[in-house]
């Protein structure tokens, strides 16, 4: 176990909404828990069925609070199985390896903020909101969801009134307009948005001549798009190691470095939880995480070994 991993007690399961839970982990000495800022997320490892598991979900509670973390979970009846296996077998008392935090979606500063919440996507968002309110900045949150029943945190965010907050069951209240939404924000707005692939793509879609480093999205799982890229084989050179290996078509760099007994952290395999960020020391990543923003990727500093690849011939990494 690394100093990143943390085995803590399940102290609290609440039901917040319609398939939705939240579960509070405590230290099991009582003891303090890792510092944190918003937009973090934490991995929670676990096994079923003979495999393991590892799931991302970002935390929600409040930061200030250094002895319980507190995330919400999403039943998703035909996902991968990870959400089921949570609501299904977890208990209060018992026990989760946990690693992080980790932060790919930092709250950058600034004096405007337009938080933008699909479903369970509201849970970055509200340390995201404590923290607005408490630097005095200006914002705004739209909460989007199928409908009020599946909403979690619903008092919590309409306790700051219909200026501040608009909630947009889609049953009751149809879809809200986000181009509009959008072409209407002030200039210096930075967006925040969190939710499921359609929302985000409308939103990439309507700030497609906003600064890049004004726009900030946290994707749940990789693009549907990316799953169907190219690859063709590169070689990589572990420099550590001095081990060079070939990287085929149909492998990651990951895997080659595992089977080399190399010791690499990694957690979704997705590209999108930043578990396996490397250093890269010479060659050219072709970059297919959804973690790095636009500037990083330009700086070829640093690539997700998992799903991202190679634009040269051969890449040697800091591992
Ligand atoms: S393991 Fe999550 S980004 Fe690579």
């Amino acid at each position: 176990m690394s100093d990143n991993d943390h085995n803590l007690v399940i102290g609290r399961i609440d039901l917040l909404a319609k398939g939705v839970r939240r579960l509070t982990l405590t230290h099991p000495d009582g003891a303090e828990l890792p510092a944190w800022t918003p937009g973090s997320h934490i991995d929670l490892h676990f096994s079923f069925g003979g495999m393991d598991f590892t799931r991302q979900y970002s935390l929600c509670g409040h930061t200030d609070d250094s002895r319980h973390w507190q995330v919400a979970v999403l039943h998703v009846p035909d996902g991968r199985g990870g959400s089921a296996y949570i609501h299904d077998n977890l208990c209060e008392g018992g026990t989760l390896r946990v690693a992080g935090p980790r932060n790919n979606f930092p709250l950058a500063p600034a004096s405007n903020y337009l938080f933008v919440a699909g479903g369970i996507g509201i849970t970055p968002m509200l340390p995201m909101i404590a923290e607005a309110e408490a630097k005095g900045a200006d914002w705004r949150l739209i909460y989007c969801g199928r409908s009020a029943d599946t909403m979690a945190f619903l008092d919590d965010v309409s306790g700051f009134g219909a200026d501040r907050v608009v909630i947009q069951p889609s049953d009751t209240h149809g879809r809200v307009d986000l181009a509009d939404l959008i072409a209407h924000a002030d200039p210096a707005t930075h967006i925040y948005c969190c939710g499921p692939e359609s929302m985000l793509d409308a939103i990439e879609g309507g700030c497609a001549d906003w600064p890049s480093t004004q726009v900030h999205m946290e994707r749940f799982s990789k693009r549907e798009d990316d799953l169907h890229q190219s690859s063709n084989p590169f070689e990589v050179e572990f420099a550590r190691s001095g081990i060079a290996a070939t990287v085929p078509a149909d492998r990651s760099i990951l895997e080659i470095a595992e089977e080399a007994g190399i010791d690499v952290e990694s957690s979704c395999q997705e590209g999108v939880c930043g578990s396996c960020e490397t250093a890269v020391l010479a060659g050219t990543p072709d970059h297919r995480d959804e973690v790095l923003t636009d500037d990083e990727r330009a700086a070829c500093k640093t690539m997700m070994i998992c799903v991202s690849r190679a634009c040269s011939g051969r890449l040697v990494l800091d591992v």
